[in-house]
Order: C-alpha cells, then structure tokens, then sequence
C-alpha cells in the first residue's frame, strides 16, 4: 500500500489532504469532526482582531450555481459555482485561546496538525495575534493576507489586498516570522499580477510556505430580478478554477523551490494528486466539504491512495512535482517537439451524416468532399482540434509525412 506521509514545513502529515481555512474549521465540534474524517490538518478559520469581519460571518450568504451559472435545486453537480461572503471567526480572538489549546490537543492525539490562521487590522496587531496563536501551540501558523492594508500601509496598498503587492507582503511576513518560531505559511489572492512574484517576497521574508491560493472575488446577477444573488461581489470558486491556480502552482515550484499548499478547485483525490504533480506538497480543501460535508474527507484520502496504488506511486514524493518538471515552458524548446499531422480513418468515418471536422479545421484541411471528407495535409499544422471534436474516434494524429490522407 502507497505510503501517504508527507513532510511539510518540517513536519510530519500522515498524507497531504489538510482542511482549509473556513465554516469546516470555525468551532471545536468541527475542528474535531475533521480530525475524527481524517484530515492530517486542520487550518483554522480566520482569527481576526477587526470587529467589523467579525460581524460580517453573522451575514454570511452561500449560493451554489450550476454549470449555467443559475442556482441549483438540490444535488451538487459535478460542475459548480460555490459564490459566498463570510467574514472571519465571529469571537473576539481573545475567545479562541481555550479553543485552540482544546483543538491543538486533540489533534496531537490523533497523529492530526493544528495550523492557525490570523489577520491583524494593525501592524501590531498582526504580531499579536501570531504570537497569541503560537502560544497555544499550533504546528505552524498560516497568514491571511487576502486583507486591506493596516493603516500604516494603506496609502501603499491603494485599496488592494496586501497579497496583491510583493513589499507589503514581505512587510507583513517579516513582522510575523520575526515574532514567532514555528513556520509561517503566506496565504496568496488569486487576484494578484504575478504570484510568483509576491511567493518570491514572502520567501525572503522567511516564509516557510505559500498557499496557493484563495478564491477570486465575482458578481452573479438574477436576471429574472435584475439583482445579485447575495447581495454584491462574493467570492468564487469551483472545480473550473483548477487550472489557474495549477498554473502558479507549477511556477512558483518551478522557480523558486518553495513549499507549496494548494487550494482553490479541488473536488475529489485525483485533483489532490494533479495539484502534487504540478508541484503542491499538500492540499487544502474547504468548498467541497461545506457542500457534500466533512464526510467527504474520507473518501477524498481514500481516492489518493488507490490512485497511487494502481499506478504504483509507492510514496508521494514519487508524485511530487512530477508534471511541473516535464512542462515544457520556453519557445526554442516547445519548437524542438517532433511534427505530427491528422489522419481519417474512412471505416468508421460517418461523413456525409457528420461533417465536424470539416467545421473545425481552421486551417482548411478539413474540405466538403463528394463523398468523403477530402484532407489538404500540406496545410495541417497538427494542432489536434479535429481529433478532440471528431464523435467516432476516427481522427488520429501520426508522424508528419505519414497521414493516410
Ligand atoms: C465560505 C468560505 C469561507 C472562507 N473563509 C476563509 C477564512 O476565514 N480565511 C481564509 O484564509 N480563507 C477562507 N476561505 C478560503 C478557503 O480557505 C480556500 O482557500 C478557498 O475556498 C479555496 O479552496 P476550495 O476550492 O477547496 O474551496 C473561505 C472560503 C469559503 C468558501
Ligand atoms: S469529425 Fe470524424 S466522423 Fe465526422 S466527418 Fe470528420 S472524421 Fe468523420
Ligand atoms: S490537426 Fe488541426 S490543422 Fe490539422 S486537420 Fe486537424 S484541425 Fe486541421
């Protein structure tokens, strides 16, 4: 059996799938009910020191869209929007000091990891909170910088996130890792220019990782009422997200080495083990779990292990990274792969009935003939458009000069 323990930050998880930040981690009945599902850790909600974001989790609103963004009735599809505005945990911080301890206990019971999360509404009060936070013992700290400015940086900031700017990024990491001794983990937005780029600040500051990363902010509108769902923008995110967030997954490991957790668009174990690939060394995953439940942990973790078995992944680091190595990201090389071109099989063609491919060549190879399709293969590129649409299976790519045509 694939042996799922993984080292993260200097620790040890018993596999890679950690609960995110979120509901699924906003009270010790659920903490421990994630642990109980066997999650290796629990990253817990956003402690806040800003009554405002306090005050705003009470108003929370969920909206689930299906795949033509209109809200669903009942089963979760596959394919959907999770848009919500919550806020942060709704107790004073200073509440969370037994809940933690109670929590981190716990976890340390059942080979699980405590992670804090914290988001201070002042310079000072960021190092307060992290330092609040490590003295219940948490395994390590995360920081939530998808979060207006302090107002010693706002005029900095010009109204973005923090994580959407490498120097504040680098200002706030530095003060938090400056005052604590477990490692820091920085939270990243979606929303900013270059993630690379604000991982790069957060590494030199002395963070021990990133987490890549939040949701985006979006806007869904009723058009039978002409209003938003929930009021205004909200976060999104959903399964459709994955690639994008791969996308700095793999960057960011292949640049700068640094640890990564990945979050945003996970549903089930195989995109557990597509984000190890591109280069996260564990997950967080937190929409899944507030629309199927807790209960569907279990499963995810369980998914993850008969993946690697079947493909005889004996450990995850034979995973790790394993598709961010063999992206191919320069020109000369991508130039360098060896030429193909398409090729009809005529037995299982349905021409004239089907004419898909003659539509979707843009490189007018594809043509109308009398009775079959007529092929200009001098024009093919090999762009592969023709094969993916063909409904029979009867296109198929081959070595450039080789087509049947
Ligand atoms: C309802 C909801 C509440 C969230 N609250 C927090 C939070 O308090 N702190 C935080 O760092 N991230 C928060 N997040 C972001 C999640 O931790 C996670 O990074 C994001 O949802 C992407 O993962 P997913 O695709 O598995 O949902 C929240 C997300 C949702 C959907
Ligand atoms: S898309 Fe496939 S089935 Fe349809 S005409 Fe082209 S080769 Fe034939
Ligand atoms: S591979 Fe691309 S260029 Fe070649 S026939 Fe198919 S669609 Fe046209």
């Amino acid at each position: 059996m694939a042996d799922l323990r993984v080292k993260f930050c200097g620790l040890d998880f018993k596999n890679p799938i950690l609960v995110a930040s979120a509901e699924p981690s906003n009270s010790v009945a659920n903490i421990k009910k994630c642990i109980d599902n066997g999650a290796a850790g629990v990253v817990v909600k956003t402690i806040g020191d800003i009554p405002a974001f306090r005050q705003l989790t009470k108003n929370s609103k969920y909206c689930i869209l299906n795949d033509k963004t209109r809200p669903i009735e009942g089963k979760v599809p596959r394919s959907f929007t999770f848009y919500s505005r919550s806020g942060y945990i709704s107790q004073p911080h200073e509440e969370w000091i037994p809940i933690l301890k109670e929590t981190v206990e716990y976890a340390r019971q059942n080979d699980s990891h405590i992670i804090g999360n914290v988001t201070g509404g002042t310079l000072q009060g960021w190092v307060d909170l992290a330092k609040m936070t490590e003295d219940c013992g948490v395994s390590m700290l995360e920081i939530n910088l998808q979060h207006g400015a302090p107002p010693e940086l706002a005029d900095r900031a010009k109204g973005h996130y923090i994580a959407c700017d490498p120097e504040m990024t680098a200002e706030i990491t530095r003060r938090v890792t400056e005052a604590v001794s477990i490692p820091v983990m920085a939270k990243q937005t979606p929303e900013a220019v270059s993630l690379t780029a604000v991982a790069r600040a957060a590494q030199g500051a002395g963070a021990a990782a990133v987490c890549v990363n939040s949701r985006f902010k979006g806007f869904a509108t009723d058009i039978e009422t002409g209003k938003p769902y929930i009021d205004g923008p909200a976060g999104v995110g959903g399964p459709w997200i994955k690639p994008l967030t791969l996308r700095w997954v793999q960057e960011i490991y292949s640049q700068l080495g640094m640890e990564i957790a990945g979050s945003n668009g996970i549903y089930d174990g195989k995109d557990a083990i597509e984000f190890l690939m591109s280069g996260a060394r564990v997950m967080q995953v937190c929409s899944i779990l507030m629309l199927k439940g807790i209960e569907w942990l279990p499963k995810m973790i369980n998914d993850v292990e008969t993946f690697m078995d079947s493909h005889g992944y004996a450990d995850i680091d034979s995973l790790y990274g394993i598709s961010a190595r063999a992206a191919v990201t320069s020109f000369p090389e991508l130039l360098k792969a060896p030429r193909v071109e398409a090729t009809i099989n005529r037995e299982t063609c349905l021409y004239p009935k089907c004419n898909a491919c003659t539509r979707m060549c843009f490189y007018d190879v594809m043509r109308p003939g009398e009775n079959q399709v007529d092929i200009n293969i001098k024009n093919c590129i090999g762009c592969q458009l023709c094969m993916n649409t063909c409904p029979t299976g009867s296109i198929t790519m081959v070595p450039e000069g080789t087509s049947a045509a």
